[in-house]
């Protein structure tokens, strides 16, 4: 059994809610149910301690469950303080054959609505194994990787910088907590990173900071970049997102989307996902961009294009969805109809300029209800704000279902054998999966839907200079 110290999350009694919710999701996860049946008898995972940094949700746990039947010993801690499901981090934490008040399942740290303080050391928690760090690391957004990157190079450095130093809220907490830590052990985060084999990147924005830190020589250990993979961000990032944006707009505020005006900033996969489904509901839909090609690609779509200044006085919903910052600054709220509702489907909370809104002279905010406030501005108007500028995808609603979930987290689970046992084959860089392996994440999710496919004959095989069997496209290939 786990002993109290062994996790924390909000409520163990919810635990029967979540399994039954977990084993309704994996029906609905033909990916992860076929790679438990394809490695049920080897293992792949055996020995490995994975910690994973990820919304900790319903399809988040048939992940985790996943990695354990692989022969995983796995920690979990959310990516997000809004994004965990309360009842499946009960269930995660009490397992199939525990009760909430004898839990024997994975440590799990989250809960929905914690601190940035309650984040950091969820975080911290998921990284610390009893002897030492983790062989494995699941990022989504890269803060588990970075938390390990800056206890490194702070230890390296022998001290960490002042916390009056921090650019935002986040790294204040960061430096705070990885003081201690150096105060604790001065060898605590060199111990870490010399047993991780690698990490699998599961979002845009961690993959950004990934190649980042490569190219500056920073990345202190092989990455793979599951974001890529085409089976990942051609699905959950577009069609994810077709699904789940719309559902956090209405969980939140309940508001009627057909005939508003509606800015979609930023077009690329997860954009076109958020204007595909505006669209269904009926709203009119602008979009923003900055790059020249995604920009027609919106106006071909059937979509205006035009810069958010000029969008102010009649857009009604402004959903940000570029992994950029401050693309939706006070400046603009404070020009915005009154109950505008502005959302952020982006990965951090810097996309829309929540700092610069607070201290917005003479702005006050009105909590409306959990993840929904209005800011009232000094003129009288005011904005709805979802999940606080965080993702409200995840804030308000449940995050995408589990079919697309599916085909991210088979991509999370291939990446985690490929590290675990060819990890040597990676050198220090960011890495995607091989095209077959991608395929092979698709053809796990044809039977579901119904989907026959057509063979090719050798002739025809040979004649687009392809195999019979795949892969299907040259890498450059964009789908
Ligand atoms: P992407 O790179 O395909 O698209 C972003 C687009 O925004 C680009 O076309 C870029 O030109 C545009 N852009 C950048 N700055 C802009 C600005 N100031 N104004 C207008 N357009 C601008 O990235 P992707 O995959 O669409 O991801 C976007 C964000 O969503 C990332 O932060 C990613 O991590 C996150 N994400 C969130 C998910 C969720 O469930 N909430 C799921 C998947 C990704």
């Amino acid at each position: 059994p786990l002993s109290a110290d062994d996790f924390k999350v909000a409520d163990l009694s919810l635990a029967d809610f979540g399994r039954r919710e977990i084993q309704m999701a994996q029906h609905e996860m033909p990916g992860l149910m076929a790679l438990r049946d394809e490695y049920a008898g080897s293992a792949p995972l055996r020995g490995a301690r994975i910690t994973g940094s990820l919304h900790m949700t319903v399809q988040t746990a048939v992940l985790i469950e996943t990695l354990v039947s692989l022969g995983a010993d796995v920690r979990w801690a959310s990516c997000n303080i809004f994004s965990t499901q309360d009842h499946a981090a009960a269930a995660i934490v009490v397992g199939p054959r525990g009760t909430p008040q004898q839990p024997c399942g994975i440590p799990v740290f989250a809960w929905k609505g914690e601190t940035l303080e309650d984040y950091w050391w969820c975080t911290e928690r998921a990284l610390a194994w009893p002897d030492g760090g983790p062989d494995l690391i699941v990022d989504d957004g890269g803060d588990a990787t970075l938390l390990v990157h800056r206890g490194v190079e702070y230890e390296k450095a022998g001290q960490v910088p002042p916390s009056s130093s921090a650019t935002s809220k986040d790294e204040e907490v960061v430096l705070n907590l990885l003081r201690r830590s150096l105060a604790e052990d001065p060898n605590r985060w060199n111990t870490v990173v010399h047993g991780i084999r690698g990490v699998s990147e599961e979002t845009t924005t961690g993959v950004l900071r990934l190649y980042e830190m490569h190219r500056t020589g920073q990345l202190l250990f092989p990455a793979i970049n599951v974001n890529d993979s085409v089976t990942k961000s051609k699905f959950d990032n577009r069609y994810g997102c077709r699904h789940s944006l719309i559902d956090g707009i209405k969980r939140g505020t309940d508001v009627l989307i057909g005939g508003k005006t509606v800015v979609v900033c930023g077009y690329g996969d997860v954009g076109k996902g958020c204007a595909e489904s505006l669209r269904g509901q009926g709203a009119k839909v602008t979009v923003t961009e900055a790059d020249p090609i995604c920009a027609l690609q919106a106006a071909m779509d059937g979509y205006s294009v035009a810069p958010l200044e000029d969008m102010l006085p009649t857009a009604d919903i402004v959903v940000t969805a570029t992994g950029n910052k401050h693309v939706v600054h006070a400046e603009h709220m404070a020009r915005m109809k009154h109950q505008a509702i502005v959302g952020n489907i982006g990965h951090f909370d810097n996309e829309i300029d929540m700092a610069g809104l607070e201290a917005y002279p003479g702005i006050e905010r009105v909590p409306v209800k959990p993840q929904v406030d209005l800011w009232q501005f000094p003129d009288g108007h005011a904005v709805v704000v979802l999940s606080e500028g965080r993702l409200l995808n995840l804030g308000n609603a449940t995050g995408h279902p589990s079919f697309v979930m599916s085909t991210s987290f088979a991509n999370q689970v291939i990446a985690q054998i490929e590290l675990f046992t060819r990890g040597h084959e990676y050198a220090i860089g960011v890495h995607r999966l091989a095209k077959q392996l991608d395929e092979k994440v698709a053809r796990l999710h044809l039977e579901a839907l119904g989907v026959r496919l057509t063979r090719l004959t050798p002739e025809q095989a040979a004649y687009i200079g392809v195999s019979v069997n795949g892969p299907y496209k040259p890498d450059h290939y964009r789908y």
